[in-house]
């Protein structure tokens, strides 16, 4: 299978998640830092203090992607590195790790792809209301400025947000992710203002000159469970209308304000005049991360998930299929049914995989990782972008999450999605047999 030339391959990562050092060169504390410290909200209490420790050892992990072959790297900036409390004048030790970074990056021949928002908000601006006040949108669209400010000369492709879905309703809305808080109004006014956020930053780094500006979110293929193993099962009307609504709730609520300045009618939202205006702002890309199908029927009667505000008289079920380590159904098919639909629904955006990659059981053995598991997984992904790519979806490129293990967030560290092991007694990086494979997939353009 050949893939367009100009196709991008890399791997993904995220601050929090790999850096470790929370508190050196000024950075100040996030949510997360906050988050992980109480008990009870992070598997086996696991926080991100050291993580990977990739805040001192980024030169080595850029080598580590170079041997690879990466032809592009996804990055978070962390906010709290650069305004320690959300607000004023940019830290210049944040910044010259970033900027060191995309060096090191350049200098291996890897295109950094920066993402601005990867969910570690300063824990000062959630004191003052987090997500759910106004005016963190305009404090993002500075911060924003800052980081364009200074690797703005060097870095091509900017996302403003990961996954703002996650942030809203994992959030503020079941609270199983920083910060912690359940209500389903405020998730609904946090995922709002992370919209507002997104277009601010997007018509100010417009402005001064970015070249490509991409918003990522987490989306699925809605299904009903019968639609798993057979895309051609049609559904009936209940259940048809289960997966519309979800679908609404979960890739319009955000695509169609960026693409088309409007919401669907199933949102509710507290937009003003001129919101809309600002939030479709034109974008060059939509960054997909995909891991599972959503799989819903209708079932009178039921309480809306408390993550899911509108989803009364609906329920989400498991899908007859294998599983990762995280319990995740393996369903490959479906992002290319989720790319070709998205491709076809949004014509005026291209698209590009940011994240889609496996957690399983590895076990370092005598210096290998044997993850045959790992590498039929990301096989059988690949081939479904191919697909989707023949049947005229417009997919840009494949970022694998994630190249190191690290803190997959409420999971903590027992959950390994790298290509490369990390043992974290010692901070050893051990390539797996997917990262060998991966290598050989990117040189020859295709699996
Ligand atoms: C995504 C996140 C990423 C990682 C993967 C497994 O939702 O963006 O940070 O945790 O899931």
């Amino acid at each position: 299978m050949k893939f367009p030339e100009s196709f991008v391959w890399g791997a993904a990562t995220a601050s929090y998640q790999i850096e470790g050092a929370v508190d050196e060169d000024g950075r100040g504390p996030s949510i997360w830092d906050t988050f992980s410290r109480t008990p009870g909200n992070v598997a086996m209490g696991h926080t991100g203090d050291v993580a990977c420790d990739h805040y001192h050892r980024y030169r080595s992990d850029v080598r580590l992607m170079r041997e690879l072959g990466l032809k592009a790297y996804r990055f978070s900036v962390a906010w709290p590195r650069i305004q320690a409390d959300g607000t004023g004048p940019a830290n210049p030790k944040g910044l010259a790790f970033y900027d060191r970074l995309v060096d090191a990056l350049l200098e291996a021949e890897i295109s950094p792809y920066v993402t601005l928002y990867h969910w570690d908000l300063p824990q000062a601006l959630e004191d003052r209301g987090g997500w759910p006040l106004r005016d963190t949108a305009y404090r993002f669209a500075d911060y924003a400025v800052a980081v364009h400010d200074r690797l703005g000369d060097r870095v091509e492709h900017w996302t403003t947000l990961n996954e703002p879905w996650v942030s809203a309703f994992l959030g503020y809305g079941n609270g199983v992710h920083a910060p912690g808080r359940k209500d389903a109004d405020d998730a609904e006014r946090a995922a709002h203002h992370l919209l507002l956020a997104h277009g601010l930053a997007a018509g100010r780094l417009r402005e001064l000159g970015a070249r490509s500006l991409m918003l990522v979110v987490n989306s699925a293929p809605v299904l009903t469970p019968a639609q798993v193993n057979d895309p051609a099962s049609v559904p009936g009307e209940a259940d048809a209308a289960a997966v519309d609504r979800i679908h609404a709730l979960l890739t319009r609520r955000f695509l169609d304000p960026v693409l088309r300045g409007r919401y669907p009618d199933e949102i509710r939202h507290e937009a003003r005049d001129g919101d809309l205006e600002i939030i479709s702002t034109p974008i060059d890309l939509v960054g997909i991360n995909y891991y599972n199908p959503c799989v819903v029927q209708a079932a009178p009667g039921e309480p809306a998930d408390l993550a899911w505000p509108g989803s009364e008289g609906i329920r989400f079920a498991a899908a007859d299929a294998p599983t990762t380590a995280m319990g995740w159904p393996i369903v490959p098919d479906g992002l290319s049914r989720l790319l070709v639909r998205l491709s076809r629904d949004y014509p005026e955006v291209g698209f590009m995989v940011t994240e889609n990659g496996a957690a399983f059981d590895d076990v370092v053995d005598g210096g290998r990782v044997h993850d045959d598991d790992r590498i039929a997984y990301l096989a059988e992904h690949l081939r479904e972008v191919g697909h989707a790519i023949e049947a005229g979806a417009d997919v840009r490129g494949y970022l694998v999450w994630s190249l190191l293990d690290n803190f997959e967030w409420a999971f903590g560290y027992d959950e390994r999605f790298g290509l490369v092991h990390v043992d974290y007694a010692t901070q050893a990086r051990t390539p797996k047999d997917s990262a060998l494979w991966y290598r050989d997939v990117i040189a020859g353009n295709g699996p």
